[in-house]
């Protein structure tokens, strides 16, 4: 594959390790969400690359209902990263064994969680205060895989706003370097920060330059307020090599088809139509249902469903609808309603642009 550029120094594709992904852009992790299901429906909608979402390691290693999901990689979900958090380099590199053995395409170790349990027992975005230790897992996660096998890392700009995170932020992304990773992904806001407030993009260009003069082959990755195609586009121009999307992919699976068409074609792709849409709502509910059966699989299908109805012209009304859905049924008449074939536009109008909500939904406000 080669590179084509439609846009000045905007790269349209991303090699991680041996893996040659037709579109610089992925499905980040997210928990609570990015399960088999939504994965499915965004590979879909053109995702080239997904990842699981995060998993403790000492579950995969210990025999166990979760140990089994986990290690169960279906045929059509690939390529795709595991990845793995935790506090102890040996217990890291156990389980990233388990998962290749299992199936997993590359191993992703997530230095960036700030949720107060995990920081508090020293895992996620605690290793950003513990260089060492968090050398010492790349280190023997590397060391423990195979060769060809990618390794990749995703941190955070910082513990904090505070010199020391500054230095420490860097003495890991050099070691990373030195030890061979194969991608980076910041997220370029702080732990502390957790979501509040914008990702911090100005932070960007100097950590292209690190990579560009430590002259190692690593891609970097940008994470932070992805939410439209304009924001793929920016960060993609400013020298990373990906793109990583996080909350803009839930309810939103065309996001990745969106940027794909931009990057190659330079033109904005036309918005998802209403048979889309539903078409990736049914599709989305009835992996749900066929992975953690009707009662659970239709629980966890509502805490995603609600953002589909973001493009709806009535989306208060459609959210509400879908989240009351209870049964099969309940979908399928909530469905003919609102996005039936050919009616839905004369009905409602035309379905929402992003710009109108996404920055709602960014700011947490839907
Ligand atoms: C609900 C939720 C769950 C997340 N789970 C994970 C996770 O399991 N692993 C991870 O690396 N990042 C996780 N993240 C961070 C996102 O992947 C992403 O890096 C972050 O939200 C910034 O991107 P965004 O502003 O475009 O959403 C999560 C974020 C949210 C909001």
């Amino acid at each position: 594959l080669g590179a084509v550029f439609v846009c000045a120094n905007v790269v349209t594709m991303l090699r991680i390790g041996h893996l040659e992904l037709p579109v610089p852009v992925i499905q980040g992790a997210l928990s609570g969400f990015s399960d088999l299901p939504m994965r499915r429906v965004a590979r879909a909608f053109g995702c080239v690359y997904t990842m699981n979402e995060v998993i403790l390691d000492e579950l995969v290693v210990l025999p166990g209902k979760i140990q089994q999901q986990i290690l169960h990689v279906p045929e059509d979900d690939h390529p795709i990263a595991g990845q793995l958090l935790g506090s102890q380099p040996d217990m890291f590199a156990a389980a990233a064994v388990r998962m290749v053995e299992a199936g997993y395409d590359v191993i992703d170790l997530n230095f960036g969680c700030p949720v107060k349990k995990t920081v508090g027992r020293c895992r996620g975005g605690y290793l950003l205060s513990e260089p060492r230790t968090a050398l010492e897992i790349v280190s023997r996660v590397r060391d423990a895989l195979p060769p060809h096998v990618p390794l990749t890392l995703k941190m955070r700009r910082g513990i904090d706003d505070s010199e020391r995170a500054v230095h420490a932020f860097h003495e890991i992304f050099d070691g990373a370097l030195a030890r061979g990773v194969a991608a980076i992904c910041v997220h370029a806001r702080t732990v502390q920060q957790k979501y509040v407030g914008p990702a911090r993009r100005a932070f960007f260009p100097s950590v292209v330059e690190r990579l560009r003069s430590s002259g190692k082959p690593t891609q970097l990755l940008a994470s932070g307020d992805v939410f439209e195609v304009s924001d793929a586009v920016e960060l993609l121009g400013m020298g990373v090599h990906g793109v990583w999307v996080g909350r803009g992919a839930i309810g939103s699976p065309w996001v990745f088809r969106d940027i794909a068409h931009k990057l190659h074609t330079g033109h904005d792709h036309a918005l998802p139509t209403f048979t889309e849409q539903r078409r990736a709502v049914w599709m989305h509910h009835r992996e749900c249902v066929a992975l953690y059966g009707v009662e659970l699989g239709g629980r966890i299908f509502r805490s995603a469903a609600i953002r589909y109805a973001d493009a709806h012209p009535r989306a208060d009304e459609v959210r509400t609808r879908l989240f009351g859905c209870k049964t099969h049924q309940d979908l399928h008449d909530t469905l003919r309603l609102y996005w039936d074939d050919g009616h839905a536009e004369d009905h409602f109008g035309p379905v929402l642009p992003r710009q109108s909500y996404v920055r709602l939904v960014a700011a947490g406000a839907c």
